[in-house]
């Protein structure tokens, strides 16, 4: 059964169609990257489907026992200390404090971040550290599904690639589903078991393309090179092309 299904979803903001008619699901260990120009309605399809939006049209089905978020802006409490951001869902379920240091570390390490990271409070941390201690608090929780909107997008290349294939790898492991919005066409071809791309006017889905191989096992070289190939032929993907286009010049 899948981890969550959207049956004909659609939104307005102030009477302006941001989302029409989107359907979809997504399996327990599926990882799903949404694509699609700047304004086109990602973080809203993602907030609708998590929840924090009821949509004006249409239906939302979960399946999980407990999701997670890694939000665009980090959204850290800013008189806590990192470790205490990370442990903060923990303390709140009642995660007994020797676990829950445990769990803290195990995160942090994974993300990078280390002991005297974990001691500073927000503002003393830079935009990178911020996200690392973002998607640090989702995994601790050990959810089962997670919304990810574009978390890795204040990380150097290098960084991002690491990050994005020991955190999947983990998420993906414990049959976790993903729902994960990108800018960066290669990071959904590296990651993705499907991707969904928005059409330009935010009328909602124009199709979904299932790249060939599975997800982190694509080497870079393969991922690049499909993704160049995506948007040299591929009409779906063509919207995408001219906002890079618009946005170069
Ligand atoms: N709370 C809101 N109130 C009014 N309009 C909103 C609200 N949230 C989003 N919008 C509008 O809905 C449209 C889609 O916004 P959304 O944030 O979903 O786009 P996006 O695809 O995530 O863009 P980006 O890639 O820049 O993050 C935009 O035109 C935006 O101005
Ligand atoms: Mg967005």
């Amino acid at each position: 059964m899948s981890r969550i299904s959207l049956d004909r979803v659609g939104h307005a903001y102030f009477g302006r169609t941001v989302l029409d008619a989107v359907s979809m699901r997504i399996e327990a260990g599926e990882c799903v990257a949404l694509l699609g120009p700047s304004g086109s309605g990602k973080t809203t399809l993602l907030q609708i489907a998590s929840g924090l939006v009821t949509p004006l049209r249409g239906q939302v089905k979960r399946r999980y026992r407990r999701h997670a978020m890694v939000f665009q802006d980090p959204r850290l409490l800013p008189w806590a200390t990192a470790a205490d951001n990370i442990g903060f869902g923990l303390r709140q379920r009642g995660v007994r404090r020797a676990e829950r240091d445990a769990r803290i570390a195990d995160v942090a390490g994974l993300v990078d971040l280390d002991h005297d990271d974990l001691e500073k409070y927000p503002v003393e941390l830079s935009g990178g550290m911020r996200q690392r201690v973002a998607i640090a608090r989702a995994l601790a929780v050990q959810p089962d599904f997670v919304f990810l909107d574009e978390p890795f997008s204040a990380l150097d290349v290098g960084l991002r690639r690491r990050l994005q294939q020991l955190v999947l790898e983990r998420l993906l492991g414990h049959r976790a589903g993903l729902f994960f919005v990108t800018h960066d066409l290669v990071e959904a071809v590296q990651i993705a078991h499907r991707i969904l791309v928005l059409s330009a006017d935010g009328s909602g889905l124009a199709g979904e393309r299932q790249p060939d191989g599975i997800p982190l096992q694509r080497d870079a070289r393969s991922a690049f090179d499909l993704a160049e190939t995506y948007l040299a032929t591929d009409p779906l993907f063509a919207d995408l092309n001219n906002v890079e286009n618009r946005r170069a010049v």
